[in-house]
């Protein structure tokens, strides 16, 4: 398996163009299949997720054509609902192309997507929403078959403001005669980024950032063009990597909107932010202070993404950090690998107790997870002496040439194939 080689202890210094929203892009991407038209995506990440989101619209039927981060998918030619259980087990996020399928084909089968390293992420949310919506479902050898032909718009009351089922909830009834509303709606910039590109198709969706978001059918949506938004969990990477190695860092493209709550934390750990009209500046002393208390919640609340990040910086701290994790129960994993590099965390149940050590010694580390590896890879830049951090394809799942972004601003590491 491939690996990162880091020499720690460089500082950070120069600019990092933030890549485009994988957790926009993945949903925008599924949406594509509704206009059975050409879409243009721009600012699409080029990440594993991506590719992998790509092999599955083609293998229903789609033509995409790739220029570097822009996307041209042809949803013309869609000749099938039925996605593989290699492609749905190796992203389950491609749940979201579930709804998708079910208002343009009225039909859709699915394998059980698994959990992953972080939560046994079931889907129960997901499905009683469709059944509200009337999808008749039946669950058979692994498989989930989801009948559509009689769909028909619903008030809808998610019990947990779940991102993923919110986003296959509006793609299901986008086409679906009626208003269907969606309460206690999940609030993350994700989903305005995918009600304002549907829109631009001719759908009619109104309200995502808010509690309810409101979905009027319409007959059919047009082909388009489109700019995904920035990464906000990227960019918050990248601000961890410049306080854990008091750098100066530009993060182009980016703004603080989306980031409220993460920002304030840094603050209070003792990053200096400037805003500008195309990005923000970070400066470092690297005198990270800790922060008593972070709990990760729902949006606008703080990011259970960038939980490990903040945990690998935290390690630095003057002092004890505590940060509960609201949102997924086991997203903890990655701090066993965070121990072997000498820093100092109790976990109890969902709570991680993080006491500032002065230095970590360089280690060889594995991840995991996409998060949690790259935060052993951003604890390694800080470290002294070498470190190896192995099964970095999780890492490559979510953040474009991580390594090269990186390299650019300073950082000794290498990837080893
Ligand atoms: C999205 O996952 C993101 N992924 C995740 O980012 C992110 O951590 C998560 O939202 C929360 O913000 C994408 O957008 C592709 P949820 P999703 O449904 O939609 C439980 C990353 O690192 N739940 O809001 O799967 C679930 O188990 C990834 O970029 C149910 O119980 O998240 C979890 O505990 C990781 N039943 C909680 O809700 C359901 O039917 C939040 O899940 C659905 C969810």
């Amino acid at each position: 398996m491939s690996r990162y080689m880091i020499n720690g202890g460089n500082r950070l210094d120069g600019e990092i163009k933030i890549q485009g929203s994988k957790n926009a892009a993945l949903p925008i991407m599924a949406a594509c299949v509704l206009n059975g038209a050409k879409t243009i995506l721009h600012n699409v990440p080029d990440i594993q997720d991506v590719r992998i989101m790509k092999k599955i619209l083609t293998s229903i039927g789609c033509k995409i054509k790739t220029e570097t981060n822009t996307l041209i998918i042809d949803s013309s030619m869609i000749n099938s609902a039925k996605v593989s259980e290699q492609l749905v087990s190796r992203m389950r996020s491609s749940i979201m192309l579930m709804g998708a399928l079910v208002a343009k084909l009225k039909h859709a089968h699915f394998s059980y997507p698994g959990g992953c390293d972080i939560g046994l992420r079931p889907i129960d949310i997901h499905l009683k929403a469709l059944k509200q919506l009337g999808a008749n479902i039946t669950e058979e050898h692994g498989y989930i078959i989801v009948d559509g032909k009689d769909l028909h718009a619903a008030d809808i009351v998610l019990n947990y403001p779940s991102v993923g089922a919110t986003e296959n909830i509006i793609l299901a009834s986008v086409m679906t005669k009626g208003v269907t509303s969606i309460a206690n709606a999940a609030k993350e910039p994700e989903i305005i980024d995918l009600q304002n590109f549907l829109n631009s198709l001719g759908a009619r969706v109104y309200g995502a950032g808010s509690n309810t978001v409101y979905v009027e059918g319409v007959d059919r949506l047009c082909e388009g063009e489109y700019t995904i938004m920035a990464d906000r969990i990227a960019a918050g990477t990248y601000m961890c990597a410049t306080h854990i190695c008091s750098g100066k860092v530009f993060l182009r493209g980016c703004s603080l909107e989306n980031i409220k709550s993460p920002y304030y934390k840094l603050i209070e750990s003792g990053l200096k932010v400037k805003v500008y009209a195309d990005g923000i500046q970070c400066i470092s002393a690297k005198d990270i202070q800790s922060i008593d208390s972070i709990v990760t919640l729902p949006y606008p609340g703080f990011p259970t993404d960038l939980q490990p990040l903040f945990v690998a910086m935290l390690c630095y701290a003057n002092g004890i950090s505590i940060i509960n994790e609201t949102v997924f129960e086991s997203r903890y994993r990655f701090t066993t690998q965070l121990l072997r590099m000498g820093a100092n965390i109790k976990i109890e149940g969902r709570t991680a107790i993080i006491a500032g050590v002065n230095k970590l010694e360089g280690a060889t580390v594995y991840a995991h997870d996409l998060r949690g590896g790259a935060a052993l890879t951003i604890a390694a830049l800080g470290a002294q002496g070498s470190s190896t951090v192995e099964d970095i394809h999780h890492i490559r799942r979510g953040y474009e040439n991580f390594i090269g972004v990186l390299q650019n601003v300073g950082a000794d590491i290498k990837y080893i194939n």
